[in-house]
């Protein structure tokens, strides 16, 4: 089948997180069609060694390729740090275009700070392997970075306490050297930590400026099918649906707060 407008675009994360960027994208091009696929018999991806991740990585890319999808979305951090390019590559074999995170936030990052410090808020996976620092970097501009490893956090926020005592307390102790490095801007370098967006906001000040995935992706999403020739037009709604390899009922009951929008009915398991 030959590329065409009216395929699905795919999205993957290792869980719920991801689905913060599936909002955006739902948002933004309500048009189009998408298919979620959660890897959360394989939660959490931020502890995992490189070589796991690029397996499972190239694995779940392989399975949307195989669905006919028409963009490709990485939408996890710690995935497109330890196997971006591997997944490029598949979808370069496939002739589908790939977006992932990392590249669109540090550019955004790097074109708001004011004092050029920016802070990095990420999975011990993302943080180790230097992407936003490097992505940072690249930038040639003078920029210091401050990268704060949160091997707790998106474990808190999946199993669903994100408005507890215990986030607070976490959240507070990973602020702190980003409050001492005077960081004016943070990248939210997990698509879990939207839904703590609050909270950080509270700790870190009103000045610090939140940097997600979800508007920079969208942005780059829609660019690239625009360029692609693969928009889909007309006023419509689009269909959405997920594609699960751990347990349903969890992923529909803590989804539904990443999404902001009904997953009831549209959620199947997947073996894989
Ligand atoms: N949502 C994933 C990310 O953006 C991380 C959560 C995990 O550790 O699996 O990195």
């Amino acid at each position: 089948m030959s590329a065409g407008p009216d395929r699905p675009i795919g999205f993957f994360d290792s869980g719920v997180g991801g689905l913060t960027v599936l909002h955006e994208c739902l948002v933004s091009l309500p048009a189009e069609d998408y298919l979620y696929v959660g890897d959360s018999s394989h939660f959490p991806y931020g502890d995992k060694s490189r070589e796991r991740l690029r397996e499972r990585a190239t694995t779940i890319a392989g399975y949307l390729l195989d669905q006919e999808v028409k963009l490709l979305v990485v939408a996890c951090n710690s995935a497109t740090s330890a196997a971006g390019d591997a997944v490029r590559e598949l979808g370069r074999g496939a002739g589908v275009p790939v977006v992932t995170v990392v590249g669109p936030e540090a550019e955004i990052a790097g074109a708001i700070t004011e004092n050029g410090r920016i802070g990095v808020l990420a999975t011990p996976a993302t943080v180790f392997s230097g992407a936003y620092r490097r992505a940072l970097e690249d930038q040639g501009r003078e920029l210091t970075v401050t990268e704060v490893a949160a091997p707790d956090l998106a474990p808190i926020i999946q199993g669903g306490a994100t408005f507890s005592e215990e986030v607070v307390n976490t959240v507070r102790g990973y602020c702190r050297p980003l409050k001492e490095a005077g960081v004016d801007t943070l990248i939210l370098g997990c698509t879990h930590y939207p839904l703590v967006a609050p909270l950080l906001q509270r700790i870190l000040g009103r000045n610090v400026r939140l940097v997600t995935a979800g508007h920079a992706i969208a942005g780059a999403i829609q660019r690239r099918l625009a360029s692609e020739d693969l928009l889909r037009e007309g006023d419509g709604e689009g269909g959405y649906g997920f594609r699960v390899t751990g347990d349903r009922e969890s992923f529909v009951t803590l989804g539904t707060r990443f999404l902001q929008l009904p997953l009831s009915g549209r959620v199947e398991h997947l073996e894989l």
